[in-house]
């Protein structure tokens, strides 16, 4: 079959469109015939070395954890009490998934993953579409309401909303019945504002703590700037600050009564499942910045690179 791999870690040229052996399913996994897969920016770092220390992956390596697509086999085990599916997956199934970072990716024609992990893919969306969703709207997801706590009638401070991660935050947000006031560059604006943002400020004119205070959570999805403990002084005592990158002394955290956890997202079918309803009841939408063909991977990341992607970025296997 044919995959975006690299076979040594290094820049966008060591990412190589290639033939590769079809990947062997387990007793516990499904093979899916991929249409479509998603292009987050944790493909680039784990592209460039950035836990080539940490023993997670082996080369050669097939990038990318989004997928969407159809059921094309499935493991000896799967729908036994042995792995409690989301769902009874059947051959034809079509479906999305946030795979485990461990095992060889999406960017390729078929993709072997537990059956655990796979949901039927949202009705109302296309295969190109579904791929955009799994990893940045669950990284949402567990930002808000695993760690965040989220409920209903909250006010909640969401910085970097034009990004995939920060997008998605809104609408579930939103969604939750929380109040939102989001933060992003002013040429993306309408588009904030679009997905339902409440109070929108222009982080590159406007100081976020000038405008903001009392909120019960802040969510930093790209950081920088030192926006993470910036964001201690608008958060009530007892609130909660969630990081997807920087991070923060916890003793600072602590002696604002915060509540401070930098998160690492881990794939979960029920998480992405509750995501999947609120896409059919029309509650989340994916707003796509650029798709390319597979063969293009390369393209892809640098779009990735550039930091300057609204919305998400996908590569279509099956054109
Ligand atoms: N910890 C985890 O488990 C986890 C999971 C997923 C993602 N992440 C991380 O979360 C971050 C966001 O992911 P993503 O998929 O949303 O990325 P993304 O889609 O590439 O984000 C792009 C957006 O970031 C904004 N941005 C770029 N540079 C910025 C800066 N210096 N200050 C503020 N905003 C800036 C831009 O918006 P404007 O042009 O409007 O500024 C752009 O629209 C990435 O660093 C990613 O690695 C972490």
């Amino acid at each position: 079959m044919k995959a975006a791999l690299i076979q040594t870690y290094g820049d966008i040229k060591n990412l190589v469109h290639q033939e590769t052996v079809l990947p062997e399913i387990s007793a516990t996994q499904v093979l899916i015939k991929v249409h479509a897969a998603g292009v987050n920016p944790v493909d680039s770092y784990i592209r460039s070395g950035m836990f080539a220390d940490t023993g997670t992956h082996t080369l050669p390596l097939t990038l990318g954890w989004d997928a969407a697509g159809t059921i094309d086999r499935i493991g000896s085990e799967v729908g036994a009490d042995a792995v409690k599916g989301i769902s009874d997956l059947k051959i034809g199934d079509e479906v999305f998934v946030f795979s485990a970072f461990a095992q060889n990716g999406s960017y390729a024609e078929y993709l072997a993953v537990e059956a655990d992990l796979v949901v039927i893919k949202p009705k109302t969306l296309s295969f190109t579409e579904s791929a955009a969703v799994p990893l940045a709207a669950v990284t949402a997801w567990q930002a808000l309401f695993s760690e965040g706590k989220l409920q209903a009638g909250q006010r909640v401070l969401i910085h970097n909303t034009s990004g995939g991660v920060g997008g998605f935050a809104v609408q579930l947000a939103k969604a939750a019945g929380a109040y939102v006031i989001g933060t992003a560059s002013a040429k993306n604006e309408q588009y904030v504002k679009g997905l339902g943002v409440d109070e929108f400020i222009n982080y590159q004119t406007e100081k976020f703590e000038d405008q903001v205070d009392s909120v019960d959570l802040v969510f930093a999805a790209v950081g920088g700037d030192n926006i993470v403990e910036r964001s201690l002084k608008v958060i009530k005592p007892g609130g909660h600050l969630i990081s997807a990158l920087d991070e923060l002394d916890h003793g600072l955290a602590e002696e604002q009564q915060v509540k401070f956890e930098r998160i690492w997202v881990q794939p979960n079918g029920q998480d992405l499942n509750e995501i999947r309803k609120l896409i059919d009841e029309g509650k989340v939408t994916v707003n796509l910045d650029s798709v390319f063909p597979l063969a293009e991977a390369q393209q892809a990341h640098a779009r990735s690179e550039s930091k300057r992607a609204v919305g998400k970025i996908v590569l279509e296997v099956i054109v």
